[in-house]
């Protein structure tokens, strides 16, 4: 997930790119770079010094005598997917000859294949990352005659993945190429002088918030269409080179709310990116062998396929998608797995060896409880893999192997998109051991992997009842107590779903593995108690329901997660939280969705900042 910009005409090009680049910054930050057409040669700079990657990289541009003249340019802020966040494999990356650059956002699927024939072909490497293709495939086709756009057409057809990206030549001086799949990417034309005689500017970002105040006539790209820009106009045609209008965008934000994607907050916009969050997470990853196809994980399979124990440690929400995995790595991969709150880990003297693979999962991969646990794990010789969204943590330079969740960077402090990304990416590995254990034939991890890919059409179904969960939320208004119970793989979703209330809506919300209610929180069931049951048709859906029935005796009012159409579930319920059924494995992605709205309406019902609760931090450093 990257920010990128471009500009093309005779106003401040520079300045254009830098400030877009700014308001992009939320997108990532892990580098910066522009490239400038300037007297007919391409000139470019990049900074990849973290958080002060542009005010490094505005330092090179203003020390450059050429780059305020540039009429055109293209700009690039990188939240690191392939390839580590160094200068290397900053944006713009450039051909073998310095003559093209590329920006891109996405992720080019078929890099390995393409690679390696780029360089049978004798094309020099620069980078770790996936979007060199593109850049070498441009270079290729431009070389046989081929004018920029019918290059950039030909070089899109023979890669897959999700792109937008914007390419610049030396040998086309005024001229942008730009082009799309899945990723966004809007187009702005802004007014010459009235005479005429000044063509106005066009432009480009991957989102709103780089273009506002440049100009009001935006328009979106649809996927697979290419854009020629020169100043003051556009050109949209089809990878086929067929002419289209591009579809009017109507913007009444301001900087704020584009920020935000139109949404009220982060967090908001951060559970509906969802969907895009667990698909590019899974972008790539099984080749057609069957195979996985696991690149940075960087423990070898003969070490793995020799791992007899798991054990993952997690704080928070990610404690509860390393729950879910559990119950994965047992079921498929037959291998036993231990699961422990990180803080508590190296302090109860677990029994490790070099057969013991240790799980760190960490959104940020800063965690000091977990990044501990991990180094304690290491020193019984344990294999230690962390599962995180942040390229070259502390955790993922210290781990023997990383397993990258792209979820992109995630603002709000209560985890939502990176949770459910942490939760199919172990289900991928959980897939990946099962093979090499010989648990799985690869027919079958195909088959899975299927279900897992069609999770963010479902995530997606699930958010579309948005609506109905947050009347049915306000309708508790007057609640303080809440119960989550859940069973098999529904316990850790009914655990999220009460942390994430606590969280954010600050009500006390005990999460329960429903079978234990008995043993003692029973006790507390009396009429009005709300009780919040994750009864999906997962394989304990029967025993759930007998629970269910426990609470309902004693008068609590119940609200179960149930699966779309099932009217036995709704039979017992107060209220219902409906959402799509899968394979019972994957269900905690879908069915913690309702959940996670839940939590966030009443959250704004009772009028809290939900990006920022109180007394929380997004990564804690501290033990
Ligand atoms: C904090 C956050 C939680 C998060 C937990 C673990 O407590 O508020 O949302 O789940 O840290 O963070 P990590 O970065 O290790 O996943």
């Amino acid at each position: 997930m990257c920010g990128i910009i471009g500009a093309t005409g005779q106003g401040c090009v520079t300045e254009i790119l830098l400030e877009g680049l700014a308001r992009l910054e939320y997108r990532g930050y892990d580098s910066a770079g522009v490239a400038l057409q300037a007297d007919g040669d391409l000139w470019r700079a990049r900074a990849a010094t973290g958080t002060r990657s542009l005010e490094d990289l505005r330092k090179i541009v203003d020390g450059a005598p050429d780059a305020g003249g540039a009429l055109t340019g293209i700009g690039h802020t990188r939240w690191a997917t392939h390839g580590h966040p160094t200068e290397e494999n900053a944006h713009p990356i450039m051909d073998c000859s310095g003559r093209v650059a590329v920006v891109h956002n996405g992720i080019i699927e078929n890099w390995r294949e393409l690679t390696a024939r780029l360089a049978s072909d004798g094309h020099v490497r620069t980078s770790d990352t996936d979007t060199e293709v593109l850049v070498h495939l441009v270079e290729e086709e431009l070389a046989t005659g081929a004018s920029l756009v019918e290059a950039v057409r030909a070089t899109l057809r023979e890669v897959s993945g999700t792109f937008a990206l914007a390419v610049v030549c030396a040998g086309e001086p005024g001229t942008i190429v730009a082009a799309r799949r899945v990723s966004p990417l809007v187009i702005g034309l802004a007014d010459g002088d009235p005479e005429g005689e000044v063509a106005g500017e066009a432009l480009l970002a991957s989102d709103i918030p780089a273009l506002l105040g440049r100009t009001r006539r935006l328009w979106a790209l649809e996927d697979d269409q290419v854009v020629e820009l020169r100043p003051g106009s556009m050109r949209v045609t089809t990878l086929a080179g067929k002419e289209v209008e591009p579809s009017v965008l109507q913007v009444n934000w301001d900087l704020e709310a584009a920020e935000k994607g139109g949404h009220p907050d982060f967090m908001g916009k951060e559970i509906h990116e969802q969907p895009r969050a667990l698909s590019d997470t899974l972008l790539g990853r099984l080749l057609p062998d069957g195979t996985f196809a696991l690149d940075e994980l960087r423990i070898s399979d003969e070490d793995l396929s020799r791992v007899d124990k798991v054990f993952i440690v997690a704080c928070g929400s990610s404690y509860h998608a390393g729950l879910v995995a559990k119950y994965a790595i047992e079921h498929w991969a037959r291998l036993p797995t231990e699961i422990d709150i990180a803080s508590e880990f190296r302090y109860r003297d677990p029994v490790l060896d070099s057969r013991t693979l240790v799980i760190g999962v960490s959104q940020s991969g800063e965690t000091i409880d977990t990044l501990q646990a991990m180094r304690e794990a290491r020193q019984w010789s344990a294999k230690v893999l962390v599962i995180s969204n942040v390229v070259d943590s502390s955790m993922a330079r210290e781990a023997d192997g990383v397993l990258y969740t792209r979820a992109g960077p995630e603002v709000g402090v209560a985890s939502t998109k990176t949770h459910l990304a942490q939760i199919v990416a172990l289900e991928v590995l959980a897939l990946h051991l099962a093979q090499l254990h010989g648990r799985m034939p690869p027919a079958d991890a195909r088959m899975l992997f299927g279900d897992l890919e069609g999770l963010p059409d479902l995530v997606e179904l699930a958010l579309a009842r948005e609506k109905d969960v947050a009347e049915i939320a306000c309708r508790f208004l007057g609640t303080r107590d809440f119960f989550f119970l859940g069973r098999h793989v529904g316990y850790p979703v009914a655990l999220e779903g009460a942390l994430k209330l606590k969280e954010i809506a600050y009500l006390r919300a005990e999460g329960y593995p429903a079978g234990e209610l008995k043993h003692g929180p029973i006790a507390l069931i009396e009429p009005g108690a709300v009780v919040v049951g994750v009864a999906t048709r997962t394989r304990l859906w029967e025993k759930m329901m007998g629970n269910v029935a426990e609470v309902r005796s004693r008068g609590a009012t119940v609200v179960l997660v149930a699966n779309d159409g099932d009217s036995d579930t709704a039979d017992q319920a107060d209220e219902v939280l409906w959402v799509p059924s899968t394979d019972p494995l994957l269900a905690p992605v879908i069915d913690v969705v309702p959940l996670q709205l839940f939590a966030y309406h009443l959250a704004r019902a009772h009028g809290h900042d939900v990006d920022r609760p109180r007394n929380l931090a997004k990564t804690v450093t501290v033990e």
